[in-house]
Formats: C-alpha cells, sequence, structure tokens
C-alpha cells in the first residue's frame, strides 16, 4: 500500500482592490492518496500566517475529503463489462464483487473491522461470539411492541436502539479497545434480530428465536420467515443471496450515513448513539430508502407509461427523480448493482411467481430506456445498489418497508468501522466553517 505523498503545489489568488499587488502567492500542499488522486491539502492553509483562507464546497460536501480513511476505496469508474463502464469497489482492498461471490458477509465484516481476512480461528470466535449475542433483551422487544403496527419500520428501530443504548451504554467504557469491540459484534449480532422482530410485530405474529445451529444469513431468513408453529428451513440458494445482498451493502466510504456516524463518533458520543444518527440518515429517499422507492416506483408503473416517468425524471420543474439512479461518487455502473441484477434474474428465473418476474421486466425496460436517454448519457446517471437491490430482496419474500433495514443491518460493519476509526486516530471534532451570506452586523432598531 502507498504512504501518503505530499507534492508541493502554488496557488495564485488575485487580491481585489488593490492595483500594487493584484495576486498573493500562496505555496500549498498536495496530498496523493493510495490511488494517485490529488488532494489541495487545506491541513497546510493553516500555515499561511494571517490571511485566512477557507474551501467554499457547498454544493453537498462533493469536492471535500472529509478525513483520512483506510476502509474502503471506490473507483469512479473503472473496467468495462458488455461494454457498459463499470464502477470498482474495494473494502480494505478486496474487491467487492468476488467478496459477495466467493466469501461470506461475516467474514467482510471481520475484515472492514479488523483491517485484514480472518484466520480459521479467528473466523470461528468470531462467529460464536456473534452467535451468543444474537437474542435482544424484553426491554426492547416491548419497545418495539409498543409501536403502532403502520408505523415505518426504520422509526421502529430507531427507538429499538436506543432501548439497547439505556441497557449496554453504561456498561461499556468507550475508552477501552475490548469494550468497544465486544459491544460491536454485539451490534452486528442483534441487528438481524431486531429485524425481524420488528416484522413479526408488524405482521401481528409472535417473535421467532434465534437459531444456534444457523449462520448468519439463514438464522436471518429464519427469524424473518418460520413461525412458532412452523420453522421454515430456507433454501440454500436463498440464503446465498441475503448473505451476498449483506456483503455489497457492508461499506461504502463516506456514505451520508457513514459521514453522520463519524461526525457523532468525533463528538465523543458513544456507539449506539452514532449507529442510531447513522440510520435515520440512511432512511433518507436519496439514500438507504431509496431501494423502498424504486419498488414503489416499478409496482405504480406499467411498461407503457416507462416514457412518461423518464419525461418526468427529466424535467427540471419536477423534483421527482428516477429511484435507483444516480451517485455522487459513481460515473459508471454501480458494481453492487451488477451484482444485484444477475441475482435478481438467475432467482426470478427459478421461481414461479409472477409479481417480481413482472418487475423484473418493468425495471429493465426502464433501465434500458434511460440507458439509451441523452439526459442520463450526458449526466452519466446508472443505475446504482437501490435500482436492484430491492427487487433481489422482493425475490426472497422480504416485505418493501424492511429494505432499509436489511440495508442497515449490513451497513452496521461499516459504521462501527469508522466510528473505531476515528476514535482510534483521535479525529477533531467535525465541525466545518460555513460561507456566510446573511446580514453583516446591525444594531437592534426596533422600538
Ligand atoms: N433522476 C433524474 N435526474 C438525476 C438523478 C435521477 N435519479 N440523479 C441525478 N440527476 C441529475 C440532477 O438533477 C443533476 O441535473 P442537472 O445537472 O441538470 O442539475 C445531475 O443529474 C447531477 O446530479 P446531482 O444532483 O449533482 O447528484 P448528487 O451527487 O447531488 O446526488 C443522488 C446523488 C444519488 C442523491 C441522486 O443521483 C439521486 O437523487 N438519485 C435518486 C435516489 C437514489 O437512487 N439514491 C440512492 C443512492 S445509492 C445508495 C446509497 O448511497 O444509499
Amino acid at each position: 500500500m502507498s504512504e501518503m505523498t505530499q507534492v508541493a503545489a502554488k496557488l495564485t489568488i488575485p487580491v481585489n482592490n488593490n492595483p500594487e499587488k493584484p495576486h498573493q502567492e500562496y505555496e500549498l500542499e498536495l496530498s496523493e492518496d493510495s490511488y494517485g488522486n490529488l488532494f489541495i491539502d487545506a491541513d497546510s492553509i493553516n500555515q499561511l500566517g494571517n490571511t485566512r483562507i477557507l474551501f467554499k464546497d457547498t454544493k453537498g460536501m462533493r469536492n471535500t475529503a472529509a478525513d483520512e480513511s483506510k476502509i474502503s476505496y471506490i473507483k469512479p469508474s473503472g473496467n468495462n463489462d458488455n461494454g457498459v463502464p463499470q464502477g470498482i469497489l474495494l473494502y480494505r482492498g478486496f474487491d467487492v464483487k468476488q467478496l459477495a461471490t466467493h466469501s461470506t458477509f461475516l467474514e467482510s465484516s471481520y475484515l472492514i473491522l479488523n483491517g485484514e481476512p480472518p484466520s480459521k480461528e479467528e473466523f470461528k470466535q468470531f462467529s460464536d461470539e456473534l452467535k451468543a449475542n444474537r437474542i435482544i433483551d424484553k426491554q426492547t422487544e416491548e419497545v418495539i411492541n409498543q409501536f403502532d403496527r403502520q408505523t415505518h419500520a426504520t422509526t421502529i428501530m430507531s427507538a429499538a436502539l436506543a432501548s439497547l443504548a439505556a441497557r449496554y451504554e453504561d456498561k461499556y467504557n468507550m475508552a477501552s479497545d475490548e469494550d468497544r469491540q465486544e459491544l460491536a459484534i454485539r451490534m452486528i449480532a442483534k441487528m438481524p434480530t431486531i429485524t425481524a422482530h420488528i416484522l413479526k410485530h408488524q405482521q401481528d405474529q409472535r417473535t421467532v428465536s434465534p437459531d444456534e445451529e444457523l449462520g448468519h444469513a439463514a438464522n436471518f431468513l429464519h427469524m424473518l420467515f418460520s413461525t412458532q408453529a412452523k420453522k421454515v428451513v430456507s433454501d440454500p440458494k436463498h440464503i446465498k443471496v441475503l448473505d451476498m445482498i449483506l456483503t455489497l451493502h457492508a461499506e461504502h466510504s463516506f456514505a451520508a450515513s457513514t459521514f453522520v456516524a463519524r461526525t457523532v463518533a468525533s463528538c465523543g458520543t458513544s456507539t449506539i448513539s452514532c449507529i442510531i444518527a447513522a440510520l435515520t440518515a440512511l432512511s433518507g429517499p436519496l439514500h438507504g430508502g431509496a431501494n423502498e422507492e424504486v419498488v414503489r416506483m416499478l409496482e405504480g408503473i406499467t411498461s407503457d407509461e416507462i416514457p412518461d416517468i423518464i419525461n418526468r425524471a427529466k424535467d427540471p420543474s419536477d423534483p421527482f427523480k428516477l429511484f435507483g439512479f444516480g451517485h455522487r461518487i459513481y460515473n459508471a455502473m454501480d458494481p453492487r448493482a451488477v451484482v444485484l441484477r444477475e441475482l435478481t434474474m438467475n432467482i426470478i428465473k427459478e421461481s414461479h411467481e409472477e409479481k417480481p418476474s413482472d418487475i423484473l421486466k418493468t425495471a429493465i425496460l426502464l433501465e434500458e430506456a434511460a440507458l439509451k436517454d441523452e439526459y442520463f448519457i450526458n449526466r452519466k446517471l446508472f443505475p446504482n445498489v437501490d435500482f436492484y437491490s430491492g427487487l433481489a430482496m422482493m425475490t426472497l419474500g422480504i416485505p418493501t418497508n424492511l429494505f432499509p433495514l436489511i440495508f442497515a443491518t449490513a451497513r452496521t460493519s461499516g459504521w462501527l468501522a469508522h466510528i473505531e476509526e476515528c476514535r482510534k486516530s483521535g479525529a477533531s471534532i467535525y465541525r466545518p466553517n460555513q460561507y456566510y451570506t446573511g446580514w453583516k452586523f446591525r444594531p437592534i432598531g426596533w422600538p
């Protein structure tokens, strides 16, 4: 892995209203990341004497690297698959497509959290500890059961996590590496149980306890779909599909929710509270809530209406966006979408249910129409992970309003790794400046 290197650069800044000295020159440092991307080193601005210069980046911080990280890397556009440009996503240097195919979610989680893949012994210990911590306490169950069954699942999950915080946060010393690690394992273990409990509550059914004999994804499906009366044994292909979905969602650099998790961690706030904050960010329709919106959008149209929906998405006076399209970092096909598209097609080919296959047909036609349209071509808008993830989850029988929770359950591993990275690096509090355009000082003048 290459180290950060420093290259000197000059910044010439015009000085307004000073004919004698129209420019001021500053020596700035340029930083190069592991992939050779260049960054103006804003930290070196502190050395510019009395002149205070800040970067103005008011379009969602798109030109700002908010911190250093070693967890995952996104290459916006990379290798071409069948002529379609495709991005690359690496977890600790390993390609997510290979991890999803050849590894398991728990192995990827271990890798994301610890920086290296586990040895056999390390993996056994990790998965045994996770199994031992799957159960949730009575108080958390009761909090979930208090909610109206129509309440959105992410709202219920926030409250369930607040209940876990009440139970655990005083018990763990956030300054202790061991305590934080133990809490991280508890969180990864309990997220599927909380998700399943929420589903059972919404369906007015009794919860199903975790099964020690089953691996992570198999147990998740068991808790979602078995009942007190009947144990459902999932098809190994479905178990692999869920495991792949979880792996593909486990980490994604400084996504909005991860940035929120890091921001809250930088304030010294405890781990579960960081995750609650991240979850609320994730639930928005432009982020992790998009998977739900994609399926609702596809369910609401027929293939004849595709031109209308594309026209709506292109209309600048209409706030509607084509859900599952576009990405802040990728300007090519999202590699996770490529895997999920294939997975969904395969599983639908083998199933005999009409509903998902009808929606899949609409999805494929919509994708084709958008990829041919000048508006999408010019803006480099391609399908993102959410375009096919909802469909993939639907093929497993997971209800739509649970999709963001499945995403959050997986992303908990990434959030935890980032929270840990922040704490270990002793990150300064995340407190950006602002570009102030309001009133200058004015005295109070009203009677
Ligand atoms: N449909 C129509 N137009 C779009 C879309 C879309 N889905 N996405 C971007 N654009 C347009 C946008 O209006 C802008 O047009 P113009 O240049 O004429 O103003 C141009 O493309 C550039 O987009 P942007 O607004 O600079 O994009 P952004 O980086 O600020 O936003 C995004 C990224 C993902 C929020 C956005 O693409 C979007 O809203 N997509 C739909 C929601 C979605 O699928 N979200 C899931 C994201 S991936 C998973 C995750 O991170 O959770």
